[in-house]
Protein backbone atom coordinates (compact mmCIF):
# COMPACT_ATOMS: atom_id res chain seq x y z
CA UNK A 1 0.00 0.00 0.00
CA UNK A 2 1.92 3.29 -1.05
CA UNK A 3 2.25 5.53 2.24
CA UNK A 4 1.31 8.66 0.94
CA UNK A 5 -2.69 7.31 0.76
CA UNK A 6 -2.71 5.52 4.08
CA UNK A 7 -5.18 7.28 6.79
CA UNK A 8 -5.19 6.01 10.74
CA UNK A 9 -8.85 5.84 11.80
CA UNK A 10 -9.24 6.27 15.40
CA UNK A 11 -12.28 5.76 17.46
CA UNK A 12 -11.70 7.58 20.61
CA UNK A 13 -12.95 7.48 24.94
CA UNK A 14 -10.48 3.95 25.17
CA UNK A 15 -8.95 4.44 27.53
CA UNK A 16 -4.73 2.58 27.15
CA UNK A 17 -3.72 -0.35 29.94
CA UNK A 18 -1.21 -3.12 29.28
CA UNK A 19 2.81 -3.27 28.36
CA UNK A 20 4.20 -1.72 25.40
CA UNK A 21 8.20 -2.34 24.38
CA UNK A 22 9.90 0.52 23.06
CA UNK A 23 12.32 0.16 20.33
CA UNK A 24 16.01 1.42 19.53
CA UNK A 25 16.60 5.23 19.30
CA UNK A 26 15.56 6.51 15.79
CA UNK A 27 18.01 10.04 16.14
CA UNK A 28 20.97 7.30 17.75
CA UNK A 29 20.39 4.85 14.86
CA UNK A 30 20.60 7.18 12.33
CA UNK A 31 23.74 8.88 13.54
CA UNK A 32 25.24 5.36 14.00
CA UNK A 33 24.70 3.93 10.81
CA UNK A 34 26.18 6.73 9.68
CA UNK A 35 29.47 6.76 11.87
CA UNK A 36 29.75 3.15 10.76
CA UNK A 37 30.86 4.24 7.37
CA UNK A 38 34.45 5.17 9.56
CA UNK A 39 34.99 1.62 10.62
CA UNK A 40 37.12 -0.74 8.97
CA UNK A 41 35.15 -3.76 9.65
CA UNK A 42 31.80 -4.95 9.43
CA UNK A 43 28.97 -3.35 12.10
CA UNK A 44 26.24 -5.22 13.54
CA UNK A 45 23.98 -2.75 14.48
CA UNK A 46 21.49 -3.79 17.33
CA UNK A 47 18.18 -2.86 18.97
CA UNK A 48 18.26 -0.39 15.50
CA UNK A 49 14.19 0.60 15.05
CA UNK A 50 12.11 -0.95 11.97
CA UNK A 51 11.25 3.15 10.27
CA UNK A 52 11.29 4.35 6.97
CA UNK A 53 14.24 6.89 7.80
CA UNK A 54 16.48 3.60 8.79
CA UNK A 55 15.10 2.36 5.38
CA UNK A 56 16.16 5.60 4.09
CA UNK A 57 19.96 5.88 5.25
CA UNK A 58 20.61 2.31 4.89
CA UNK A 59 19.28 2.54 1.22
CA UNK A 60 21.52 5.64 0.61
CA UNK A 61 24.85 3.52 1.73
CA UNK A 62 24.18 0.88 -0.24
CA UNK A 63 23.87 2.36 -3.45
CA UNK A 64 27.11 3.75 -2.72
CA UNK A 65 28.48 0.10 -2.49
CA UNK A 66 28.45 -0.63 1.49
CA UNK A 67 27.47 -4.00 2.04
CA UNK A 68 24.38 -4.24 4.07
CA UNK A 69 22.16 -7.08 5.44
CA UNK A 70 18.98 -7.02 8.07
CA UNK A 71 19.83 -10.15 9.96
CA UNK A 72 16.35 -9.77 11.66
CA UNK A 73 13.89 -6.55 11.39
CA UNK A 74 16.42 -4.69 14.55
CA UNK A 75 19.50 -5.94 13.24
CA UNK A 76 21.78 -4.50 10.55
CA UNK A 77 24.70 -6.11 9.48
CA UNK A 78 26.90 -3.14 7.89
CA UNK A 79 30.10 -3.64 5.79
CA UNK A 80 31.32 0.16 5.02
CA UNK A 81 35.14 -0.70 3.46
CA UNK A 82 33.19 -1.38 -0.28
CA UNK A 83 31.57 2.23 -0.47
CA UNK A 84 33.43 3.69 -3.45
CA UNK A 85 31.72 6.89 -3.26
CA UNK A 86 31.67 10.56 -1.27
CA UNK A 87 29.11 11.93 -3.46
CA UNK A 88 25.30 11.30 -1.58
CA UNK A 89 22.95 12.95 -3.81
CA UNK A 90 20.23 10.13 -4.47
CA UNK A 91 16.76 10.46 -3.63
CA UNK A 92 16.30 8.59 -0.51
CA UNK A 93 19.57 11.68 0.67
CA UNK A 94 16.67 14.45 0.71
CA UNK A 95 13.99 12.43 2.74
CA UNK A 96 15.71 12.80 5.87
CA UNK A 97 17.38 15.41 8.16
CA UNK A 98 20.46 12.71 9.30
CA UNK A 99 21.57 12.85 5.89
CA UNK A 100 23.90 15.80 6.63
CA UNK A 101 26.01 13.01 9.24
CA UNK A 102 27.40 11.65 5.92
CA UNK A 103 29.10 14.90 5.20
CA UNK A 104 31.20 14.59 8.44
CA UNK A 105 31.89 10.67 7.73
CA UNK A 106 32.83 10.87 4.34
CA UNK A 107 35.27 14.15 5.19
CA UNK A 108 36.91 12.17 7.84
CA UNK A 109 37.30 9.15 6.01
CA UNK A 110 37.65 10.35 2.14
CA UNK A 111 38.73 13.98 2.94
CA UNK A 112 35.90 14.85 0.05
CA UNK A 113 32.31 14.75 1.10
CA UNK A 114 29.20 15.77 -1.98
CA UNK A 115 26.34 15.43 -0.17
CA UNK A 116 22.50 16.85 -0.94
CA UNK A 117 21.04 19.12 1.35
CA UNK A 118 18.89 17.08 3.61
CA UNK A 119 15.74 16.81 4.05
CA UNK A 120 13.57 16.21 6.86
CA UNK A 121 10.66 17.50 9.00
CA UNK A 122 9.97 21.34 8.25
CA UNK A 123 10.59 23.16 11.39
CA UNK A 124 11.97 26.52 10.14
CA UNK A 125 14.48 27.37 8.32
CA UNK A 126 17.15 24.71 9.70
CA UNK A 127 20.54 25.84 8.64
CA UNK A 128 23.59 24.26 8.77
CA UNK A 129 25.83 26.78 9.41
CA UNK A 130 26.67 25.15 12.83
CA UNK A 131 28.11 22.01 10.89
CA UNK A 132 30.03 24.28 8.23
CA UNK A 133 32.01 26.17 10.93
CA UNK A 134 33.06 23.30 12.61
CA UNK A 135 34.53 21.34 9.65
CA UNK A 136 36.02 24.98 8.13
CA UNK A 137 37.45 24.97 11.81
CA UNK A 138 39.53 21.63 11.09
CA UNK A 139 40.27 22.60 8.12
CA UNK A 140 37.90 21.78 5.51
CA UNK A 141 36.71 24.11 2.67
CA UNK A 142 33.34 23.90 2.21
CA UNK A 143 30.46 25.40 -0.20
CA UNK A 144 26.56 24.91 -0.91
CA UNK A 145 26.38 25.04 -4.81
CA UNK A 146 23.20 23.95 -6.54
CA UNK A 147 21.73 22.29 -3.40
CA UNK A 148 25.04 20.25 -2.78
CA UNK A 149 27.37 20.63 0.28
CA UNK A 150 30.82 20.23 -0.78
CA UNK A 151 33.40 19.82 1.51
CA UNK A 152 37.11 19.04 1.03
CA UNK A 153 40.61 19.04 3.08
CA UNK A 154 43.49 17.69 2.59
CA UNK A 155 44.13 17.32 6.20
CA UNK A 156 41.86 17.84 9.16
CA UNK A 157 43.69 19.09 12.25
CA UNK A 158 42.03 19.15 15.35
CA UNK A 159 40.74 22.55 16.54
CA UNK A 160 38.72 24.53 19.36
CA UNK A 161 35.30 24.82 18.38
CA UNK A 162 32.37 26.88 20.31
CA UNK A 163 29.11 25.88 19.17
CA UNK A 164 26.37 28.94 19.13
CA UNK A 165 23.84 26.46 20.27
CA UNK A 166 23.96 23.01 21.77
CA UNK A 167 23.41 21.62 18.10
CA UNK A 168 22.58 17.63 18.30
CA UNK A 169 23.21 17.65 14.19
CA UNK A 170 26.31 19.70 14.31
CA UNK A 171 28.18 17.85 17.54
CA UNK A 172 27.94 14.63 16.19
CA UNK A 173 28.46 16.09 12.71
CA UNK A 174 31.80 17.72 13.94
CA UNK A 175 32.38 14.41 16.14
CA UNK A 176 32.46 12.39 12.66
CA UNK A 177 34.78 14.54 10.87
CA UNK A 178 37.57 14.73 14.03
CA UNK A 179 37.90 11.29 14.49
CA UNK A 180 41.08 10.53 12.25
CA UNK A 181 41.93 14.63 12.56
CA UNK A 182 45.41 15.19 13.42
CA UNK A 183 45.56 16.14 17.62
CA UNK A 184 42.70 17.33 19.58
CA UNK A 185 39.11 18.58 18.73
CA UNK A 186 37.44 20.27 21.87
CA UNK A 187 33.91 21.37 20.72
CA UNK A 188 32.43 23.31 23.49
CA UNK A 189 28.45 24.26 24.37
CA UNK A 190 27.86 20.51 22.92
CA UNK A 191 24.72 18.55 23.43
CA UNK A 192 24.19 16.21 25.57
CA UNK A 193 21.21 14.18 24.29
CA UNK A 194 21.52 10.60 24.47
CA UNK A 195 21.81 9.47 21.19
CA UNK A 196 25.37 11.85 21.23
CA UNK A 197 26.98 9.84 23.85
CA UNK A 198 25.56 6.75 22.46
CA UNK A 199 27.09 7.59 19.27
CA UNK A 200 30.36 8.38 20.68
CA UNK A 201 29.98 5.40 22.64
CA UNK A 202 29.49 3.38 19.32
CA UNK A 203 32.85 4.99 18.09
CA UNK A 204 35.15 4.50 20.95
CA UNK A 205 34.42 0.97 21.23
CA UNK A 206 35.69 0.67 17.89
CA UNK A 207 38.78 2.44 18.77
CA UNK A 208 38.16 6.15 18.49
CA UNK A 209 39.33 8.32 21.81
CA UNK A 210 35.90 10.58 22.34
CA UNK A 211 35.88 12.37 26.07
CA UNK A 212 33.35 13.94 27.62
CA UNK A 213 30.42 12.81 25.41
CA UNK A 214 27.28 13.77 27.50
CA UNK A 215 28.93 16.63 29.03
CA UNK A 216 29.09 20.71 27.04
CA UNK A 217 32.80 19.93 26.25
CA UNK A 218 33.57 17.07 23.93
CA UNK A 219 37.40 16.19 23.45
CA UNK A 220 38.35 14.19 20.50
CA UNK A 221 41.74 12.89 19.71
CA UNK A 222 42.41 11.45 16.38
CA UNK A 223 43.23 7.71 15.60
CA UNK A 224 44.32 6.25 12.77
CA UNK A 225 41.29 3.60 12.02
CA UNK A 226 38.56 1.93 13.83
CA UNK A 227 37.73 -1.43 13.86
CA UNK A 228 34.18 -2.73 13.69
CA UNK A 229 32.08 -5.24 15.78
CA UNK A 230 28.63 -5.33 17.88
CA UNK A 231 26.89 -2.76 19.40
CA UNK A 232 23.40 -2.07 21.03
CA UNK A 233 21.23 0.97 20.31
CA UNK A 234 19.91 3.00 23.44
CA UNK A 235 16.17 3.23 24.05
CA UNK A 236 14.06 5.86 22.19
CA UNK A 237 13.23 8.57 25.14
CA UNK A 238 11.06 10.46 22.33
CA UNK A 239 9.09 6.59 21.75
CA UNK A 240 8.96 6.25 24.86
CA UNK A 241 7.62 9.69 26.13
CA UNK A 242 4.75 9.77 23.31
CA UNK A 243 3.68 6.35 25.15
CA UNK A 244 3.56 8.06 28.05
CA UNK A 245 1.37 10.91 27.07
CA UNK A 246 -1.20 8.66 25.34
CA UNK A 247 -1.47 7.01 28.89
CA UNK A 248 -1.90 10.31 30.11
CA UNK A 249 -4.33 11.57 27.58
CA UNK A 250 -6.81 8.54 28.13
CA UNK A 251 -6.77 8.29 31.82
CA UNK A 252 -4.99 5.17 31.30
CA UNK A 253 -2.49 2.38 33.29
CA UNK A 254 0.91 1.62 30.77
CA UNK A 255 3.88 0.18 31.06
CA UNK A 256 6.50 1.48 28.82
CA UNK A 257 9.10 -1.24 29.08
CA UNK A 258 12.93 -1.60 27.33
CA UNK A 259 14.11 1.86 28.52
CA UNK A 260 16.42 4.09 30.35
CA UNK A 261 13.72 5.62 32.97
CA UNK A 262 16.83 8.93 33.77
CA UNK A 263 16.74 9.74 30.29
CA UNK A 264 12.71 10.11 30.35
CA UNK A 265 13.43 12.64 33.90
CA UNK A 266 12.26 16.07 32.43
CA UNK A 267 8.83 14.07 31.22
CA UNK A 268 7.89 12.14 34.15
CA UNK A 269 8.60 15.14 36.46
CA UNK A 270 6.28 17.42 33.93
CA UNK A 271 3.64 14.44 33.98
CA UNK A 272 3.55 13.75 37.89
CA UNK A 273 3.31 17.82 38.08
CA UNK A 274 -0.18 17.52 35.46
CA UNK A 275 -1.26 14.41 38.60
CA UNK A 276 -0.52 11.30 36.64
CA UNK A 277 1.57 8.41 38.89
CA UNK A 278 4.69 7.61 37.86
CA UNK A 279 6.38 4.52 38.83
CA UNK A 280 9.97 3.94 38.08
CA UNK A 281 11.91 0.23 37.74
CA UNK A 282 15.03 -0.22 36.26
CA UNK A 283 14.21 -0.69 32.81
CA UNK A 284 10.28 0.42 32.77
CA UNK A 285 7.96 3.08 33.95
CA UNK A 286 4.72 2.56 34.71
CA UNK A 287 2.31 5.70 34.10
CA UNK A 288 -1.37 6.37 35.43
CA UNK A 289 -3.30 8.63 33.56
CA UNK A 290 -5.69 10.69 36.51
CA UNK A 291 -9.09 11.07 36.17
CA UNK A 292 -8.40 15.30 36.01
CA UNK A 293 -5.28 16.15 34.62
CA UNK A 294 -3.91 19.80 35.83
CA UNK A 295 -2.78 22.03 33.65
CA UNK A 296 1.45 23.06 33.42
CA UNK A 297 3.47 24.91 31.47
CA UNK A 298 6.06 23.41 29.21
CA UNK A 299 9.41 24.83 28.01
CA UNK A 300 11.41 22.43 25.40
CA UNK A 301 14.91 22.74 25.68
CA UNK A 302 17.81 21.14 24.49
CA UNK A 303 18.83 17.60 27.31
CA UNK A 304 18.12 17.37 30.14
CA UNK A 305 15.24 19.74 29.75
CA UNK A 306 12.11 18.70 28.46
CA UNK A 307 12.67 17.43 24.51
CA UNK A 308 11.50 19.64 21.59
CA UNK A 309 10.31 16.36 20.25
CA UNK A 310 7.56 15.73 23.06
CA UNK A 311 6.55 19.42 22.37
CA UNK A 312 3.68 18.68 19.84
CA UNK A 313 1.97 15.59 21.97
CA UNK A 314 2.55 17.70 25.04
CA UNK A 315 0.45 20.38 23.75
CA UNK A 316 -1.79 17.74 22.55
CA UNK A 317 -1.95 16.35 26.05
CA UNK A 318 -2.90 19.92 27.70
CA UNK A 319 -5.80 20.52 25.44
CA UNK A 320 -7.28 17.79 27.99
CA UNK A 321 -6.20 19.15 31.45
CA UNK A 322 -7.63 21.47 33.65
CA UNK A 323 -7.22 25.46 32.91
CA UNK A 324 -4.65 27.63 30.83
CA UNK A 325 -1.48 26.17 29.79
CA UNK A 326 2.00 27.51 28.31
CA UNK A 327 4.40 25.86 25.56
CA UNK A 328 7.41 27.68 24.94
CA UNK A 329 9.59 26.04 22.23
CA UNK A 330 13.27 27.13 22.84
CA UNK A 331 14.71 25.14 20.42
CA UNK A 332 13.04 25.49 16.73
CA UNK A 333 11.55 28.59 15.46
CA UNK A 334 8.50 27.15 14.15
CA UNK A 335 7.32 24.36 15.55
CA UNK A 336 3.58 24.89 15.92
CA UNK A 337 2.64 24.12 12.15
CA UNK A 338 0.36 21.19 13.36
CA UNK A 339 -1.66 23.45 15.73
CA UNK A 340 -3.86 24.10 12.82
CA UNK A 341 -4.63 20.80 12.86
CA UNK A 342 -5.18 20.37 16.66
CA UNK A 343 -8.08 22.71 16.30
CA UNK A 344 -9.94 20.88 14.06
CA UNK A 345 -10.41 18.51 16.95
CA UNK A 346 -12.33 21.44 18.95
CA UNK A 347 -8.70 22.71 21.04
CA UNK A 348 -8.55 26.29 21.83
CA UNK A 349 -5.23 27.40 21.32
CA UNK A 350 -3.24 30.82 20.57
CA UNK A 351 0.09 30.97 19.71
CA UNK A 352 2.24 34.13 19.51
CA UNK A 353 5.99 33.48 18.10
CA UNK A 354 7.54 30.25 20.19
CA UNK A 355 4.14 30.89 22.49
CA UNK A 356 1.29 28.88 22.56
CA UNK A 357 -1.13 29.16 25.25
CA UNK A 358 -3.45 26.11 25.33
CA UNK A 359 -7.06 26.55 27.26
CA UNK A 360 -7.95 23.37 28.20
CA UNK A 361 -11.18 21.61 27.48
CA UNK A 362 -12.82 18.49 29.08
CA UNK A 363 -13.84 17.64 25.44
CA UNK A 364 -12.59 17.31 21.63
CA UNK A 365 -14.39 15.79 18.77
CA UNK A 366 -12.89 13.29 16.05
CA UNK A 367 -12.40 14.83 12.51
CA UNK A 368 -10.27 14.65 9.43
CA UNK A 369 -7.09 15.78 10.08
CA UNK A 370 -3.17 15.56 8.60
CA UNK A 371 0.16 14.89 10.14
CA UNK A 372 2.64 17.88 9.24
CA UNK A 373 5.87 16.08 10.52
CA UNK A 374 6.75 13.40 12.85
CA UNK A 375 6.01 14.24 16.37
CA UNK A 376 3.17 16.37 14.70
CA UNK A 377 1.61 13.03 13.59
CA UNK A 378 1.83 11.43 16.80
CA UNK A 379 0.41 14.84 18.52
CA UNK A 380 -2.71 14.32 16.39
CA UNK A 381 -3.27 10.68 17.41
CA UNK A 382 -3.04 10.94 21.65
CA UNK A 383 -5.72 14.11 20.79
CA UNK A 384 -7.65 11.42 18.47
CA UNK A 385 -7.12 8.78 21.50
CA UNK A 386 -9.57 10.88 24.06
CA UNK A 387 -11.78 12.68 21.74
CA UNK A 388 -15.84 12.34 20.98
CA UNK A 389 -16.22 9.95 17.86
CA UNK A 390 -14.09 9.26 14.78
CA UNK A 391 -11.16 10.69 13.78
CA UNK A 392 -9.31 10.63 10.63
CA UNK A 393 -5.36 11.14 10.01
CA UNK A 394 -3.85 11.81 6.75
CA UNK A 395 -0.25 11.79 6.00
CA UNK A 396 1.00 8.62 7.87
CA UNK A 397 4.17 8.65 6.12
CA UNK A 398 5.13 10.94 8.43
CA UNK A 399 4.07 9.14 11.65
CA UNK A 400 6.10 5.92 9.89
CA UNK A 401 9.53 7.75 9.36
CA UNK A 402 9.91 7.52 13.16
CA UNK A 403 7.53 4.99 14.97
CA UNK A 404 7.27 1.12 14.45
CA UNK A 405 3.97 -0.82 14.03
CA UNK A 406 2.22 2.68 16.22
CA UNK A 407 -1.31 1.04 15.74
CA UNK A 408 -0.50 -2.33 16.33
CA UNK A 409 1.50 -1.30 19.64
CA UNK A 410 -1.64 1.17 20.27
CA UNK A 411 -4.42 -1.28 19.89
CA UNK A 412 -2.74 -4.05 22.09
CA UNK A 413 -3.18 -1.06 24.53
CA UNK A 414 -6.39 -0.95 24.12
CA UNK A 415 -6.80 1.34 21.18
CA UNK A 416 -9.31 1.25 18.44
CA UNK A 417 -7.31 2.18 15.80
CA UNK A 418 -7.22 0.75 11.97
CA UNK A 419 -4.85 1.89 8.86
CA UNK A 420 -6.84 2.61 6.04
CA UNK A 421 -5.91 2.95 2.40
CA UNK A 422 -8.50 5.54 0.94
C1 LIG B 1 18.06 16.69 15.73
O1 LIG B 1 17.80 17.63 14.69
C2 LIG B 1 16.95 15.66 15.64
N1 LIG B 1 17.02 14.98 14.35
C3 LIG B 1 15.59 16.34 15.81
O2 LIG B 1 14.61 15.31 15.85
C4 LIG B 1 15.57 17.06 17.15
O3 LIG B 1 14.37 17.80 17.25
C5 LIG B 1 16.76 18.02 17.26
O4 LIG B 1 17.99 17.31 17.03
C6 LIG B 1 16.84 18.67 18.64
O5 LIG B 1 16.94 17.69 19.63
C7 LIG B 1 17.93 13.99 14.20
O6 LIG B 1 18.67 13.66 15.11
C8 LIG B 1 17.96 13.31 12.87
P1 LIG B 1 19.74 20.81 16.15
P2 LIG B 1 18.92 18.77 14.33
O7 LIG B 1 20.92 20.94 15.27
O8 LIG B 1 20.27 18.16 14.42
C9 LIG B 1 19.43 25.38 14.77
C10 LIG B 1 12.65 14.15 15.25
O9 LIG B 1 11.43 14.36 15.27
N2 LIG B 1 20.64 25.11 13.98
O10 LIG B 1 19.94 20.45 17.58
O11 LIG B 1 18.52 19.42 13.07
C11 LIG B 1 18.22 24.60 14.27
O12 LIG B 1 17.59 25.28 13.20
C12 LIG B 1 13.60 15.25 14.81
O13 LIG B 1 13.20 13.06 15.57
C13 LIG B 1 21.25 26.17 13.32
O14 LIG B 1 20.80 27.32 13.38
O15 LIG B 1 18.70 19.77 15.55
C14 LIG B 1 17.36 24.53 15.50
O16 LIG B 1 16.65 25.73 15.65
C15 LIG B 1 12.90 16.57 14.57
N3 LIG B 1 22.39 25.93 12.61
C16 LIG B 1 18.40 24.40 16.62
O17 LIG B 1 19.63 24.88 16.09
C17 LIG B 1 22.93 24.66 12.53
O18 LIG B 1 23.98 24.50 11.87
C18 LIG B 1 18.60 22.97 17.11
O19 LIG B 1 18.89 22.17 16.01
C19 LIG B 1 22.28 23.59 13.18
C20 LIG B 1 21.14 23.84 13.92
Amino acid sequence: MKRSSQHLIITGKKKLHGEVDINGAKNAALAIISASVLTNDVCVIENLPSIDDVTSLFKTLTKLGAKCDFKDNHTLVIDSRPINSYTAVCENVKKIRASYYLVGAFLGRFGRAEVMMPGGCDLGTRPIDYHVKGFEALGARVNIENGIIKASAEELEGAHIYLDFASVGATINIMLAAIFAKGVTTIENAAKEPHVVDCANFLNKFGAKIKGAGTNVIKITGVKELSGGEYTLIPDQIEAGTYMIAAAATQGDVTVKNIIPKHMDSVSAKLAEMNCEIIEGDDYIRIIGPEHLLSANVKSMVYPGFPTDLQPQMAALLCYAQGTSIITETVFENRFQYINELRRLGCSITVEGRVAVINGLKQLTGAEVAATDIRAGVALIIAALNANGQTIIGNVKYIDRGYENIEAKLKSLGADIERVRR
